[in-house]
């Protein structure tokens, strides 16, 4: 399997962007996080084209910003004109530097600090999505001490199951995210708004989960939402402007995954939102959607230089690589997909099964088993796929290993975004 924009050279070298996998790692050495800007921004203008074909440009792609988040990615979404998900005061700092127009950001959390809603505030964010009761007193006070009326959406937990990972299933009761409708307790935050005047509700948010191939889900989520959205407007007299559906769009790890082009979520979630509409006899409101991984996931590869090779007979191969979990945690976290290719000799056949393994001293510290590769030697470069979402932005520091560089590419170019960390990185804050 290879994402769009990579294809494998004559010589059997994997090119991602039309840049060798091989130059790119001699150039900036490995591990290596390499995006291909032009999937990313393809991705981008097919959420716009979208949402102007089936709303009418009545609504908005906000890019979520956890899945990667770096100046010149919010510069990227800035040119492409699409609004920005945050959720921390971190996230928001990275936008603001990176000249982000604050109007059309959405700044979430399930605890946002006195001093992270401030800087939103002060910033002038276009949405502070609430999650809890708290979150209202602490925002109209700020939004008092400076002077200012703050609009707010509420998180809301529509209780619709999404197939997926249950550490990323988001919209059931048991959730420490937002305010479930069916023990009302939605309604009653609603309602708690009435009480203070430097904030107004005008939004409803949600997000059932994420890595979801199901459009059923979306749809069920939306038709929930919508009824809510009539409830707050006939037994509080509340009127939603914005009805917000997050994220959560699959993408292709594997062979075996089987996404729809987004462009038809958004296409069967519109034609649900208008007949729901019609039916409860209210205007279609302005409808967002915020997607991460199905704008970052595929356009991002990881290369990595095999260092030590172990076969244990009658056990398994270790190939062991030169990063690990402290840049791509997800398969210790969730036993996550991915495809793994040798970069240097990607026209072979696939004759040996290995474990890739990370440097890391944990011996979970696996980045994927069962992998098939062709006879692979130490100093090959492996790639490993659809790395964009996820992957950068869940890094640590782990035993003390410094977080790799990020690399852009486009048409045959690169150009560095994220300097590798340094061993004086590391050793910055330490007193
Ligand atoms: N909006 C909200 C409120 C969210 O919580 C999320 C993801 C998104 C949008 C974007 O969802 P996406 O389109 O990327 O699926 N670390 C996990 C994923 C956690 C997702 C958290 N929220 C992973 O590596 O799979």
């Amino acid at each position: 399997m290879l994402n769009p924009g990579q294809e494998i050279n004559n010589e059997g070298q994997l090119i991602i962007g039309g840049c060798s996998a091989k130059e790119l790692a001699e150039a900036y050495g490995t591990p290596l996080y390499v995006m291909n800007e032009t999937v990313i921004r393809n991705n981008m203008r097919a959420y716009k084209e979208a949402f102007d074909k089936y709303y009418g440009g009545n609504g908005r792609a906000y890019f979520a910003s956890k899945a990667f988040c770096t100046l010149e990615m919010c510069r990227i979404a800035k040119s492409e004109g699409l609004g920005l998900d945050v959720v921390s005061g971190g996230e928001l700092y990275t936008a603001m530097k990176a000249g982000f127009p604050a109007e059309i950001i959405n700044f979430h959390g399930n605890n946002k600090t006195y001093n992270e809603l401030k800087a939103a505030i002060e910033y002038g964010v276009g949405k502070i999505i609430v999650d809890n009761l708290n979150e209202f007193r602490l925002i109209d006070t700020i939004a008092g001490e400076l002077n200012k009326k703050v609009s707010v959406s509420i998180r809301i937990k529509p209780g619709v199951e999404a197939h997926t990972h249950d550490y990323i299933k988001t919209g059931q009761i048991d959730s420490k995210f937002g305010f479930a409708i069916e023990n009302g307790e939605a309604l009653q935050a609603a309602n708690d708004s009435l009480r203070y005047s430097n904030l107004s509700l005008s939004g409803v948010h949600c997000h059932i989960g994420s890595q979801i191939f199901d459009v059923q889900p979306f749809k069920d989520a939306a038709v929930i939402m919508l009824n809510f959205v009539k409830k707050l407007s006939e037994e509080l007299n509340i009127s939603i402007e914005e009805l917000n559906l997050g994220g959560g769009f699959g993408i292709k790890y594997v062979d075996s995954d089987t996404p729809k082009p987004f462009e038809q979520y958004i296409e069967a979630v519109s034609e649900t939102v208008k007949e729901t509409c019609k039916e409860l006899g209210m205007e279609v409101p302005f409808v967002s959607v915020e997607p991460g991984r199905s704008i970052v996931g595929e356009a991002g590869v990881t290369l990595y230089t095999v260092g030590g090779i172990k076969t244990i007979p009658n056990v398994r191969t270790y190939l062991s690589v030169d990063g690990g979990m402290t840049d791509n945690i997800r398969y210790a976290l969730y036993k996550s997909d991915y495809t793994v290719i040798n970069a240097s000799r990607a026209d072979k056949n696939e004759d040996i099964t290995v474990t890739v393994a990370g440097k890391c001293c944990e011996s979970g510290d696996l980045i994927q088993e069962n992998v098939k590769l062709p006879k692979t030697e130490i100093g090959d470069i492996l790639a490993v796929l659809s790395t964009g979402a996820y992957n950068y932005s869940m890094a640590s520091n782990y035993n003390r290993i410094p977080r790799p560089a990020v690399v852009m590419v486009k048409d045959g170019t690169h150009r560095l975004i994220v300097r590798r960390e340094s061993y004086e990185d590391i050793i910055r804050n330490d007193i």
